[in-house]
């Protein structure tokens, strides 16, 4: 039995561990990784990692999530990021700390998915994000023979594009990781909110209080972009970037309830 930890904000990364785990057949526990909360996570079986590319790196929610994991006789480990376009030096960081974990992955895959970060650029067009899904359908075919193959598989990259991503992500992976949870404080909801909450259910991490109605964050943001993405008026935008011109994304295969159904329940 193969378990899929996963995290996603637009759907992206659940629709491809939910693709692998139906490629795979029988039993496949999908675990939201956000769900666990701080709890300590022992893994004897085979197990995957699916989740997005940020800022070169990966989701500081991960990370906690596999500095509290280890990994006892697995007897297969794989991650698979899903990624805009460029994943710098995020396998290598999945690679590292998977063998912190006790696991030195056989596998690790970057899958190239729509782009979701409108703070920068705007969401590509229906063509291309078909593609993309298209493309991102048949990786998860390949992975998932993968895992029942035993293989191993990682990105390769040239010495000189090893240089560069550790220049990217010591310019803005590293900043990012110091300022994640406090980003927040540049989100702000127009006129356009209609107060129907669908912001504070869909966050995976229950960083939004609703005030009044409207939305309040909380200053532990995993920068997922759930909120914006998935707020039926795209009401929420990021002070000093073009959101507001820009559209909004979430993979057709998934909902809002899917993403929110991460969240950590009180126990
Ligand atoms: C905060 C943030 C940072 C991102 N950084 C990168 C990046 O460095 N490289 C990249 O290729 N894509 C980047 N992206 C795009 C996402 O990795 C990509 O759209 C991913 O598939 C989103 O996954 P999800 O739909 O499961 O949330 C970023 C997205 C966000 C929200
Ligand atoms: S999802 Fe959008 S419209 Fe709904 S409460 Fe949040 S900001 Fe307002
Ligand atoms: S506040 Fe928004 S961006 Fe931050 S973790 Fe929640 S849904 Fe994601």
């Amino acid at each position: 039995m193969t378990t899929i930890y996963w995290f996603s904000g637009t759907g992206n990364s659940l629709a491809l561990a939910r693709d692998i785990a139906r490629h795979l057949g029988g039993d496949v526990p999908l675990v939201p990784i956000a769900s666990l909360g701080t709890r300590p996570v022992t893994v004897e079986g085979a197990f995957g990692v699916v989740c997005p590319v940020y800022f070169y790196g990966l989701p500081l929610v991960v990370r906690e999530f596999l500095g509290r994991m280890r990994s006892e006789g697995s007897p297969y480990a794989f991650a698979a990021l899903t990624a805009g376009g460029f994943a710098g030096r995020a396998p290598v960081q999945a690679r590292a700390l998977l063998r912190r974990a006790g696991k030195d992955p056989d596998a690790v895959y970057v899958v190239t998915t729509p782009g979701n970060y409108i703070a920068m650029y705007d969401v590509r067009g229906a063509e291309a994000r078909q593609r993309a899904i298209a493309g991102a359908h048949e990786a998860a075919e390949r992975i998932a023979a993968g895992v029942k193959g035993g293989a191993t598989a990682f990105v390769h990259a040239s010495p000189a594009a090893r240089a560069m991503n550790a220049v990217f992500y010591a310019t803005f992976g590293r900043e990012f990781s110091i300022t994640c949870r406090r980003r927040d404080r540049r989100f702000f909801a127009t006129e356009a909110c209609t107060h129907c909450g669908a912001c504070s259910r869909v966050c995976p991490v229950g960083n939004i209080d609703l005030v009044d109605g409207r939305p309040r964050w909380r200053g532990h943001c995993e920068q997922c972009f759930a909120c914006i993405h998935w707020c039926p008026e795209a009401a929420i935008q990021i002070r000093r970037t073009a959101t507001a011109k820009r559209s909004r994304y979430h993979h057709p295969g998934v909902s809002l309830d899917d993403i929110g159904s991460q969240r950590r329940r009180p126990e």
